[in-house]
């Protein structure tokens, strides 16, 4: 090891070649100051490099009684942890990939975990949920990172529409133009004037027997952002597929719900549209009224999220929810404020914030409060209308479009806005992820839901 130059940090490797065998030393570094990122980016590496090596069968000894020990991750954790690490790191996206070259893929086969026999328990079940979280994980990932030509609201519909017909215990309604239009769903369909798609207003319903709670998930899903008729600039704009990352992350939790076993009823709310410029589209200046009968000033048709939520967020009054949750990529300015790693949220209601922050910790995606600062409601006021969709300058970006949202949310409903608009996708290749979209905020509501059904059992 110190003829390679091995040091022992977190993520670090080292390959020795035996004959019959590889053997890969992973570093960890300090395990009392080991992450959950920086547990399943050791095993992200450790796919990384089985694939290079083309290593198809994995055999990975663990301390795991020392590991649970010095961290502050237990058996089964250090197992889930480790089984998305291994996923995510291999992750490819190839569907559009000459035929030559995905079958060039390599695959791991098997992985087999050597622990102390008394864990034998945990280790199965840290397997299982780290399987269930992945497999969300990579459905996401798969649905943003293809192209917007085929997923189009419509296609999301029937995405949707699938993982009912499959699960009993899940349903789908889809509403149409015409059937939003009878609602006075105005802001999702202002939004979709510009294109020759038809918007669609999904909901997805898990209603267990057992169920003490009701969460509504709302997610942004704008299929395409050119930014309608105030364009986006050129540069980039391939990327603005990923602008129904929020949307991909909701059915990808509604795929694996039923495997969870909560004891928790989850509502899944999509608005799904496409935003483009043409002779039919909403004009800066026009006016919109909202599901909830509030007037809209559209006065930057690229801020077009916003409007779209802003008739789910009220729309979701109608299953009475303890929660409301909302995932969207919102603002470029909660990028500019904490990058491409960590989501920024917003909430009304400090238990709520802390269950977030919590379910964060716990699964390695990282999020961080921003404040809803009340004064700064006055940015949004219209001369026309009851709120501008946006502010007369780009200060607190991230934080006046939350503003702008609570103003739809049904009075005295804890909810809490995640912007994803930085983690949903990776600019850069990491170990964890490709260049494209990552997934992120699926483990994190999970990780979330989770809870809230051990909340219960404990009481
Ligand atoms: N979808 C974008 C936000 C975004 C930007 C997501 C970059 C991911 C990466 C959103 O609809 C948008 O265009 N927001 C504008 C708001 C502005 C007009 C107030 C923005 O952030 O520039
Ligand atoms: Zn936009
Ligand atoms: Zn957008």
């Amino acid at each position: 090891m110190q003829d390679e130059g091995f040091e022992d940090k977190a993520g670090k490797t080292i390959l020795i070649r035996t004959e019959k065998r590889k053997l890969l030393l992973v570093g960890l570094g300090k395990l009392g100051e080991l992450t959950v990122l920086d547990w399943q980016k050791a095993f992200a590496g450790v796919a990384r490099k089985a694939k290079e090596v083309n290593a198809k069968t994995l055999t990975i000894a663990l301390p795991i009684e020392e590991l649970a020990k010095k961290t502050t991750m237990t058996p089964q954790n250090l197992i889930k942890g480790a089984v998305e690490g291994l996923s995510l790191g291999s992750y490819e996206f190839l569907r559009h990939k000459h035929e030559d070259e995905r079958k060039k893929e390599k695959k791991i086969e098997e992985v087999t975990f050597c622990v102390d026999k008394k864990f034998e328990k945990e280790v199965q079940k840290g397997i299982e949920a780290g399987e269930l979280s992945s497999k969300a994980t990579v459905f996401a990932r798969d649905l943003v990172n293809e192209p917007s030509s085929v997923t189009t609201p419509t296609f999301l519909s029937l995405v949707a529409r699938s993982l009912a017909k499959e699960n009993s215990e899940i349903s789908c309604t889809v509403l149409g133009r015409k059937e939003m239009e009878k609602l006075g769903m105005g802001g999702i369909l202002g939004i979709a004037k510009g294109s020759a798609q038809e918007p669609k207003f999904i909901t997805l319903a898990y209603q267990p027997e057992r169920r003490h709670q009701t969460v509504v998930l709302v997610g942004k899903g704008v299929t395409f952002d050119s930014g309608g008729l105030s364009l986006k600039k050129q540069e980039g704009m391939e990327t603005m597929k990923l602008d129904m990352a929020g949307a991909a992350d909701i059915l990808a939790l509604f795929s694996v719900l039923p495997d969870m076993k909560l004891n928790v009823a989850v509502i899944g709310l999509i608005p799904a549209v496409e935003n483009m410029p043409s002779g039919t589209a909403v004009k800066p200046g026009d006016v919109l009224t909202a599901y909830n009968g509030k007037t809209i000033e559209v006065i930057s048709t690229d801020a077009e999220g916003r409007v779209i939520l802003a008739d789910a967020l009220s729309y979701a009054k109608k299953f009475n929810p303890s929660v409301i949750l909302d995932l969207a990529t919102l603002t470029g300015a909660c990028i500019i404020a904490l990058g491409e790693e960590v989501a920024g949220f917003f909430s009304n209601n400090r238990a709520l914030s802390l269950s977030i922050q919590k379910a964060a910790d716990k699964t390695g995606e990282p999020v961080w409060e921003l404040p809803l600062v009340a004064s700064y409601k006055e940015l949004l006021k219209s001369a026309v209308a009851d709120l501008g969709n946006v502010t007369k300058n780009r200060n607190a970006g991230a934080i006046t479009a939350a503003l702008f949202l609570e103003a739809f949310v049904p009075p005295k409903i804890p909810w809490a806005h995640i912007d994803i608009a930085g983690p949903a996708w990776a600019e850069k290749d990491t170990v964890v992820s490709p260049i494209g979209a990552t997934g992120f905020g699926v483990r994190l509501i999970l990780s979330y839901l989770e809870a809230l059904g051990q909340e219960k059992k404990k009481k």
